[in-house]
């Protein structure tokens, strides 16, 4: 495995579940199952890990890795919004430790046939799951103008989200946009980088935008944090890594609300603060991020932060 594939934080979160006794772990995002493989060396006394990925790449690639543990390791095919019914189908209700390690892999990223990519050229696909229909061609070639706009705003946090909406817009009703490199050509006047000041490649955004709303990645991340909450025994651990600020901010905000002893009502119209059992205790006060070391070696985790709940 090249460090390009290198799991990120990985003696982080080795240390966060150090102290843990644990019979079942879940990593939600198994994808080549280098966590997991830590894990299960670090915790001979694990009885069960559940591996769940919605790829099947990442699957297969975890299945060889992991094969020298035996029955000990289950992959399970799907979403880890799913975690309570797949839980269930093992008859298991409660585990002693969660991973996410959310976000597309490099091994994915680095897919030409996938098109996450606009350094490669290869269909406007995105999904992590080939089972899905919604693919970034669809989106591309036949969301509203407004939606277009909506995603490259609100998920890319790209400032010339409009001037990338117009693009597409005219250049798709010349001929459909099917791959990455001719998305990239649509996209080349609107996104011209900046004459003096370095930045990101400028057409990051806009890929990552896509891609959130072709994996619905952000609502996945919301809807999952209460349910690993629930399904963790006392003094049982979540971890979570992210790897861009809307993606903190949802677990940020989640992990909050859940060990605060408040709740705010006025989104709902109370306008008050009511009482509430904290049901986790926030281990991480503040979010790890990898040493200059890991961002040298593996320079993709730059942006990784590592959030840790226990349940109370
Ligand atoms: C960053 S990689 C995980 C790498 C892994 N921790 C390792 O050490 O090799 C993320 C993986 O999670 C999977 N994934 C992302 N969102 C998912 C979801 N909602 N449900 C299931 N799998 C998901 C992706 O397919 C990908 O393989």
């Amino acid at each position: 495995m090249s460090a390009r594939h290198a799991s990120v934080l990985l003696q982080e979160v080795l240390h966060y579940f150090e102290d843990c006794s644990i019979r079942y772990f879940v990593d939600g995002t198994l994808g080549a199952g280098g966590h997991s493989e830590a894990i299960l060396k670090a915790h001979p006394e694990i009885e069960l890990l559940i591996g769940v990925d919605q790829d099947p790449v990442a699957r297969a690639i975890a299945e060889e890795r992991l094969a020298p543990w035996g029955s000990k390791v289950r992959i399970v095919t799907g979403n880890f919004v799913d975690l309570a019914k797949h839980l269930s189908a093992l008859g298991i209700q409660y585990v002693d430790g969660i991973l996410l390690d959310i976000g597309v892999s490099s091994m994915q990223f680095d897919m030409p046939e996938k098109g996450f990519s606009f350094m490669r050229d290869g269909p406007l696909d995105m999904r992590m799951d080939p089972t899905k229909e919604l693919t970034a061609a669809y989106i591309v070639n036949h969301w509203s103008e407004h939606d277009l706009g909506r995603i490259f705003r609100d998920y890319g946090e790209e400032k010339r989200w409009r001037a990338a909406m117009y693009a597409i817009a005219n250049a798709r009703k010349v001929a459909p946009i099917t791959t990455t490199f001719e998305l990239a050509a649509a996209l080349k006047e609107a996104l011209k980088p900046h004459p003096y000041k370095r930045e990101i490649h400028p057409l990051t955004l806009v890929f990552q935008a896509l891609r959130i709303a072709v994996n619905a990645e952000l609502e996945s991340l919301e809807s999952i944090i209460p349910v690993a909450i629930e399904k963790l025994n006392t003094g049982g651990r979540l971890s979570v890594i992210s790897f861009h600020s809307l993606e903190d901010r949802i677990v940020k905000n989640a992990i909050r609300f859940a060990a605060s002893d408040k709740m705010d009502t006025s989104g709902l119209g109370g306008g008050l603060f009511l009482d509430k059992e904290p049901i986790v205790n926030i281990l991480t006060k503040k979010p790890i991020t990898p040493t200059t070391e890991e961002i040298e070696v593996n320079p993709r985790s730059r942006s990784a932060k590592l959030r840790v709940i226990e349940k109370r």
